[in-house]
């Protein structure tokens, strides 16, 4: 919980220590219970990228029990020293966080390691017992966590419940707890993510599960909620009277890098269309829930999602869409390699990096709005921003040669966080001229403080049982319902033009083309 307070005198420039501290609010910072963490998945990227990086970050800034324990568990085969030496470097070399001596010696103390394969019933059975070693010192509340490839989520389940895993270990007091925190991609269509869903609840009840979306975590995305309804002003011009169309882009200058085998699979409508920015659109259109809390937010996140007009099947569903895939090019001024030249990706694949849809949403707030959601790789730049894009007044008394630009409010997730409202202001000058100019906020200067990871969020969020930045599977299926059928048309005819794009532009023509022939154009973030 953060609560902000405004200073005495308003928000004059902090003089102080102190001042500082009432210049960005007071932080009641929130302590994780006692836990053991247990990583399936230890010496892979993501743990080594993200989540010791977050935890490392956790434990310094006191945000972690001090009897917490990380439990790490892998096929790699090494001892207890050797994981802490590998996830020092990862720290270090990876996450930029500077590693000092002292606080890693007491955050590697609290590291645990066990070398197997995870179908190993065996496994299961010296978890246990280094679990229940473990407890007496570190607490006996359990989470574990899937950071391993998606066709291993089951069989680390169904081990777990076979272990008795999914409960508090015998001797716990009644109110310990066991969780799991499951990764993405969660399925790859409907019948999958049904499927795993099915699986996953015979061994753990849905209140235990958390289904990461990191996007959920990152500061700006939690901001939306706080930017809609802690503001008097924006509800009321906040549906189909005012808002022309919403543009939601994720752009990403990197390519697919080592993950080429996953994006062979995966594909950016799967990769990131389906959860990331499917929720990041739940967010922006949802009404505003009954009370702040994980179930009336998640609610209406799932309403909303479920009010999104169907794509339809085969040629209706791809009239809805575009996709594209990169080329040869330049990204940053530096040639690079086009798709089919990458690692791990076949010299022929008609796999998607660039993919861009038209939604709808059928209730009275949003009727007749078109939503435009754009994601791709090797675009020219790493930017993800919710653009509200307002209609014109409804006569422009300027003159129709005054240039003239809707007024647009972006908010910007990364990089650069911040909010920005684009309206008309007149030239200086004898002649009445116009020009679009920004109010601008940016959370760098405004709070002048790094914005946490969205993992460190996440993690300390299951560690506290608050669900409410988790996926819950109804949503994860309702998002996949609204994929499905445009991933089957997209298999049925694979794409004859690719590549499409060069890798640096701003992916296909065929997207522009697509925002034309509704008289629109996508913005240049
Ligand atoms: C991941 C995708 O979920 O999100 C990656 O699998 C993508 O392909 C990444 O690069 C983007 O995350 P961020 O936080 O860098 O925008």
């Amino acid at each position: 919980m953060v609560t902000t307070t405004t200073p005495p005198g308003g928000p004059a420039a902090p003089s102080s220590e102190l001042a500082a501290a009432l210049y960005t609010g007071i932080r009641l910072e929130r302590t994780a219970p006692p836990c053991i963490l247990v990583i399936f998945g230890a010496s892979g990227d993501l743990t080594r990228r993200k989540l010791m990086p977050a935890l490392y970050s956790l434990m310094r800034a006191q945000r972690l029990a001090p009897s917490f324990a990380v439990v790490g568990i892998s096929n790699t085969e090494w001892d207890r020293d050797q994981f802490a030496e590998e996830m020092r470097k990862a720290v270090h070399e990876l996450s930029g966080i500077p590693v000092e001596d002292e606080s890693w010696q007491a955050f590697a103390g609290r590291l645990r390691y066990l070398s197997s394969t995870f179908d190993d019933a065996g496994l299961y059975e010296r978890l246990k017992r280094e679990l229940a070693s473990l407890a007496p010192d570190c607490g006996y509340n359990l989470i574990f966590y899937c950071a391993t490839p998606p066709s291993l989520f089951t069989v680390i389940t169904a081990q777990l419940a076979r272990a008795g895993l999914n409960h508090p270990l015998d001797g716990a007091p009644a109110t310990a707890w066991a969780r799991i925190i499951i990764e993405k991609p969660f399925g790859r269509d409907l019948k999958s993510a049904q499927q795993l869903n099915r699986e996953v609840h015979q061994a753990f009840e849905e209140s235990q599960v958390y289904r990461i979306d990191h996007y959920l975590g990152k500061e700006t995305v939690r901001n939306i909620l706080v930017f809609r309804f802690a503001n008097g002003i924006f509800e009321p011009i906040w549906n189909r009277r005012y808002v022309d169309h919403v543009q939601i882009t994720v752009a990403e200058s990197i390519g697919v890098e080592q993950r080429g085998r996953y994006y062979e699979e995966a594909g950016t409508l799967r990769d990131m269309i389906q959860n990331h920015l499917l929720q990041v659109l739940a967010i922006v259109a949802m009404e505003a829930p009954v009370r702040f809390e994980s179930e009336p937010v998640r609610d209406e996140k799932l309403k909303l999602l479920k009010s999104v007009c169907g794509l339809g099947t085969g040629a209706e569903a791809m009239a809805k869409a575009v996709r594209g895939q990169y080329g040869p090019g330049l990204v940053h001024g530096q040639p690079v390699a086009g798709y089919r030249s990458e690692p791990d990706v076949s010299p022929s694949s008609t796999r998607e990096t660039f993919a861009a849809l038209k939604l709808t949403i059928e209730n009275w707030r949003w009727a007749g709005v078109p939503f435009y959601l754009r994601s791709g790789k090797r675009l020219p730049k790493r930017v993800s921003e919710v653009a509200i894009i307002f209609k014109s007044p409804p006569y422009l008394m300027f003159g129709a040669e005054a240039r003239f630009e809707p007024n647009t409010l972006v908010i910007r997730i990364q990089p650069d966080e911040g909010i920005a409202l684009r309206f008309e202001a007149k030239i200086p000058g004898a002649e009445v001229r116009l020009r679009p100019v920004d109010m601008d906020f940016h959370y760098g200067s405004s709070f002048g403080e790094a914005q946490p990871e969205a993992y460190e969020t996440l993690l300390q969020d299951a560690m506290l049982g608050e669900t409410m930045l988790f996926a819950r599977y109804d949503f994860v299926e309702t998002a996949w319902s609204l994929t499905t059928p445009l991933l089957e048309a997209w298999q049925a005819q694979p794409a004859k033009n690719f590549p499409n794009y060069a890798a640096g532009s701003w992916g296909p023509a065929e997207a522009d083309e697509f925002l034309a022939r509704d008289g629109r154009e996508w913005r240049r973030p």
